[in-house]
């Protein structure tokens, strides 16, 4: 199936002996808006860093579009990847940061200013395509990094607790602000939080992980009527 993202299998050891990720199976459609949740050291970057390449199993699998992905390196696959901090570049403007992964693409300059309005469109970021990313609020700064991800068109995108660094109410309007926008897209999403709130708004599909192991996978809706033991009833809070 198109942009399917296969993960069968996939397991993975620290130096120290110790089992991260327990035998993940995971099988996403496009367009499937997954979240990953956990709590704090149950694997969920782990996971991510995996399926970016930036690590690689010791065993198992990953496959995306039915090509296998264990020897392709990261940049080559094509994931977008956000992470808490946005890691923004400083020293440069809006445009600039959003034009980074285009230019190292090669993209020729039309190309590339036709391909940041589009971005600053789709975050409603228009008009601050000259202002420091220093000058900017925590939620701009947020759809800058959403914008930055997204310019290379990305086959996936990967968000690995973008919200925790901000304070609560913050933290609820940019949630909704960031799933309206991943939502008008057809790509396929992995959100990764430890908060069920954060899950169930931002996924249609949940995963829940406790120590390396995928504890129960459903809607929102199948993990709050059918929590499958009591750790998950806990950890959900019902
Ligand atoms: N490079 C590494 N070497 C050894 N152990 C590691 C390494 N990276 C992560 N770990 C361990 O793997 C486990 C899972 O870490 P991971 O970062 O994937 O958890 P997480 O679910 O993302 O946690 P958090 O919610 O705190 O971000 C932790 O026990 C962590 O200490
Ligand atoms: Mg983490």
């Amino acid at each position: 199936m198109e942009n399917e993202l296969v993960l069968e299998h996939i397991n993975k050891k620290f130096d120290d002996g110790s089992l991260i990720l327990q035998d993940i199976d995971l099988r996403l459609k496009q367009g499937t808006k997954l979240s990953v949740l956990g709590p704090s050291g149950s694997g969920k970057t782990t996971l991510l860093r995996l399926i970016a390449g930036l690590e690689n199993p010791d065993s198992g699998h990953i496959l995306f579009n039915g090509q296998p992905m264990n020897d392709c390196p990261p940049h080559k696959r094509n994931f977008g990847l956000m992470f808490q901090e946005f890691a923004l570049f400083p020293h440069l403007n809006v445009f600039n940061n959003i034009a980074f992964g285009l230019k190292m693409k090669g993209m020729d300059k039309a190309q590339i200013e036709s391909r940041v309005n589009e971005m600053l469109l789709l975050t409603g970021l228009t008009g601050l395509q000259t202002r420091h990313v220093d000058d900017l609020s925590g939620g701009e700064r947020q759809r800058v990094a959403l914008a930055r991800t997204l310019a290379p068109q990305p086959s996936l995108l990967m968000l690995d607790e973008p919200l925790s660094s901000l304070d609560r109410v913050l933290r609820k309007r940019l949630l909704i602000e960031l799933t309206t926008i991943i939502s008008k897209l057809n790509i396929t999403t992995i959100f990764v939080t430890h908060d069920h709130e954060e899950a169930f708004a931002a996924g249609n599909m949940v995963i829940v992980m406790n120590t390396g192991q995928i504890e129960q996978t459903g809607t929102p809706d199948e993990l709050v009527q059918t929590p499958k033991n009591q750790w998950i009833k806990e950890f959900l809070g019902l």
